[in-house]
Formats: structure tokens, C-alpha cells, sequence
């Protein structure tokens, strides 16, 4: 997959969390509740979140993301000594009623503009999706959103990346899938999909297997 050949795709598929939609915000009063954990509190609570997501499909055990994500940050509040009850209200309105990454929009729009298809393919439930999608105001640009709700199961396994693709109706090679998250790129570009791995964070690359991606420093660079 080489960066000349993104102009070419038609369906733009964007994962939310982390790549369009932000997974930290952290503001003064949960600063002065959690102190010197403020940091580790986010870290552990999406590793488990994810780690959750992973393990319950592995026991299908499907519970809807708002679950999965009280419980992880429960479980990193007790593991960081957090007892406040104060932080679910301030952290669970992240995923809940999520706020664009910066240049998110505008990588957005842009792709809209050059009238393609946009969509979200998301662990996150429909209610997390729609409600983001509508505070930040990318509900003309976004023409199909897919949450995992729908097949109970998460990201990476096949059926969610083939659910995708069943609703469009496209063919693979009409499909470019944008994620900042590695792991997810490797389910993606495993189940063939051309991918994208926005790199906003300048991670080394996982031993994970891939298939065709292509490395972005930033959504910025989604441009034609
Ligand atoms: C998503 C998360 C898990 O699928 O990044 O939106």
C-alpha cells in the first residue's frame, strides 16, 4: 500500500478511538483528585479497557462498551489507590460524549469534499458514536457509522472488519481503513483491508503480523 495510491479508494473507514476521537482529557479537578496517579489512572485504564475487549471475545463473553469501559477505569482507579466516585464523572464522558482529535475535522471534510465515502468502524457502541458524532458536528460528513454492537463481538476479529464491508457492499480494494491503533491495524490489514496506521504518536512498530499498510505521521497527511 503506498501513499500515492490513497486518492484512489472511494470508502474511507476511520476507527474512533484514538484515531478521530480523543481517549485523554484531563482537567484541573481531576488533577487535584488523582495527583501524581492522574497519568498512570488514563494509561491503565485503556490498557485494560482493551485487554477486556480482547479476553471477552476470546470467551464470548460480549458486553457492550460502556461496561467494558466503567469497568476497566474501576479497575485502574483501585489498582492507583482512587476511590473518589467524582472520577467516573469526569473520565466516562470521554468515551461517552467524545471530542474530536485535533485535525480530525478537517481530515474529515477533506475527504468528504472529494465526495467519498466516510465511515466509522468502532468497539465503541452506536450511543458513544452517535453522540460524538453529533457534538462535534461531522454529522454531514460521516455517512456510515459501524458499531460492534451490532455482531457482539469486537475489533480485531474478522466478523467485524467483514460486517463493514458487508453493509457497504464494496469490494476490498475500494477500501482504505485509517487507525491509530496498531492492534487494529494488524486485525485489519490481516483480514485484507489496505490500511492506514496514523502513527500520531511516533510508536515503534508491534511484532504483530500486517498485511499493506501504509505509516501516516498524522491525519494532516490524508491530502490529494
Ligand atoms: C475503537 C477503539 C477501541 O474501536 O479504538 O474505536
Amino acid at each position: 500500500m503506498k501513499k500515492e495510491n490513497i486518492a484512489s479508494k472511494s470508502f474511507f473507514i476511520f476507527d474512533a478511538f484514538r484515531t478521530i476521537f480523543k481517549t485523554s482529557e484531563i482537567d484541573a479537578e481531576l488533577k487535584s483528585i488523582a495527583k501524581d496517579k492522574t497519568e498512570n489512572l488514563i494509561f491503565v485504564w485503556r490498557k485494560k479497557q482493551l485487554e477486556y475487549t480482547w479476553l471477552r471475545n476470546q470467551m464470548n463473553q460480549y458486553a457492550p462498551f460502556s461496561q467494558v469501559t466503567k469497568e476497566a477505569l474501576d479497575y485502574s482507579m483501585r489498582v492507583n489507590g482512587l476511590k473518589n466516585p467524582r472520577i467516573f464523572d469526569l473520565l466516562l464522558p470521554i468515551y461517552d460524549s467524545p471530542s474530536l482529535i485535533d485535525g480530525a475535522f478537517e481530515a474529515l471534510n477533506f475527504l468528504k469534499e472529494k465526495n467519498k465515502t466516510v465511515c466509522i468502524l468502532s468497539n465503541g457502541t452506536r450511543a458513544m458514536l452517535e453522540n460524538g458524532v453529533r457534538k462535534t458536528g461531522i454529522e454531514d460528513i460521516v455517512d456510515f457509522i459501524f458499531s460492534v454492537d451490532d455482531i457482539q463481538v469486537y475489533k480485531p476479529r474478522e466478523e467485524v472488519y467483514q460486517m463493514a464491508m458487508d453493509k457497504l457492499d464494496a469490494d476490498v480494494n475500494e477500501l482504505l481503513f485509517f487507525s491509530s491503533n496498531q492492534w487494529d491495524v494488524s486485525g485489519a490489514s490481516v483480514f485484507g483491508w489496505d490500511c492506514a496506521w496514523v502513527n500520531q504518536d511516533e510508536e515503534v512498530r508491534e511484532g504483530l503480523p500486517f498485511g499493506k499498510v501504509v505509516e501516516l505521521g498524522g491525519l494532516k497527511e490524508i491530502t490529494f
